[in-house]
């Protein structure tokens, strides 16, 4: 059976499940493996709109397959780390809309890879952390650097070195997902806010990502030129005019991706 299940649903949108739930979809070299393989291939289709990330099982991800690598030898660790980094870079610059669904533990590695997504929705009661340092390791896949962007640094600090751990509910106060709801809510809650953005265009989607993620890296002069390339990139399109069309006709738009 498969580490990772690819499912179309509607409106181009994909979901992606981990599916290790009995080693709580712990991170091992096949589950990355099968994972770079359905980023490389999504990156490539023009259909897909939103990808979501979302698990099988109780765990979200228990972060690195911890019985995997206590087999491994120090090169066999340095190269899993690299390829676990390099997968999670491609997911952060991944060119569709990314969100990830957290129903459960999302740890260690688990949360890195929900913090290298657009999005990310949580149950009330799941458990996020970057809980490296109990291990006597520290974040190894982008955790120390998108932790920081996104809760600021005093409190990826406290995180990280504590290796605390904290609820979806505190998770939605201090930022680190966008809203955390009762499980039994989480998925037709998650639908109905992919659902809003699904409708929006296509390229628009792409371009204010690339924007906001290369804008933000450099100065705000620099971020101005940058959103000022994406904007050009939005002008020519069919979609651009059918938004002005529908807007003119009063009736919802029908976005095609060009
Ligand atoms: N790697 C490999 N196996 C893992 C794993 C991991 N990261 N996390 C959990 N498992 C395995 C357990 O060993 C156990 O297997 P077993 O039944 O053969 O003993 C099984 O998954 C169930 O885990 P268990 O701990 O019994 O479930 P739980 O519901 O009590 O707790 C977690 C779930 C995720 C909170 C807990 O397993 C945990 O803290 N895991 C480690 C998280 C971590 O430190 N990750 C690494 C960060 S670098």
């Amino acid at each position: 059976m498969a580490d990772i299940e690819s499912t179309r649903l509607d409106s181009g949108i994909v979901a992606l499940t981990l599916n290790r739930p009995d080693r709580m979809n712990a991170l091992g070299q096949q589950l990355i493996a099968e994972f770079a393989g359905h980023l490389a291939e999504l990156n490539r289709d023009p259909e897909v709109r939103i990808l979501i990330i979302k698990a099988n099982g109780r765990a979200f991800c228990a972060g690195a397959d911890l019985k995997e690598r206590a087999q491994m030898s120090e090169p066999q660790v340095a190269q899993f780390v690299s390829k676990l980094r390099s997968t999670f870079a491609t997911l952060y610059q991944h060119n569709k809309i990314t969100v990830a669904m957290i129903q459960g533990a999302a740890l260690g590695g688990g949360l890195e890879l929900a913090l290298a997504c657009d999005l990310r929705y949580a149950a009330n009661q799941a458990k996020l952390g970057l809980t490296e340092t109990r291990l006597a390791i520290i974040p190894g896949a982008g955790g120390t650097q998108l932790l920081p962007r996104l809760i600021g640094v005093a409190k990826a600090k406290e995180m990280i070195y504590s290796a605390r751990v904290v609820n979806g509910t505190e998770a939605a106060q201090t930022g680190l997902v966008h809203a955390s709801v009762p499980l039994a809510e989480l998925e037709s809650f998650t639908m109905q806010r992919v659902n809003a953005i699904a409708a929006n265009g296509p390229i628009a989607l792409a371009q204010a990502k690339k924007a906001i993620d290369m804008g933000i890296q450099g100065t705000l002069e620099e971020g101005l030129k940058i959103e000022q390339s994406c904007y050009a990139e939005i002008i020519p399109t069919q979609d651009r005019l059918e938004g002005l069309q529908a807007f003119r006709e009063k009736r919802p738009p029908k976005y095609e991706g060009h």
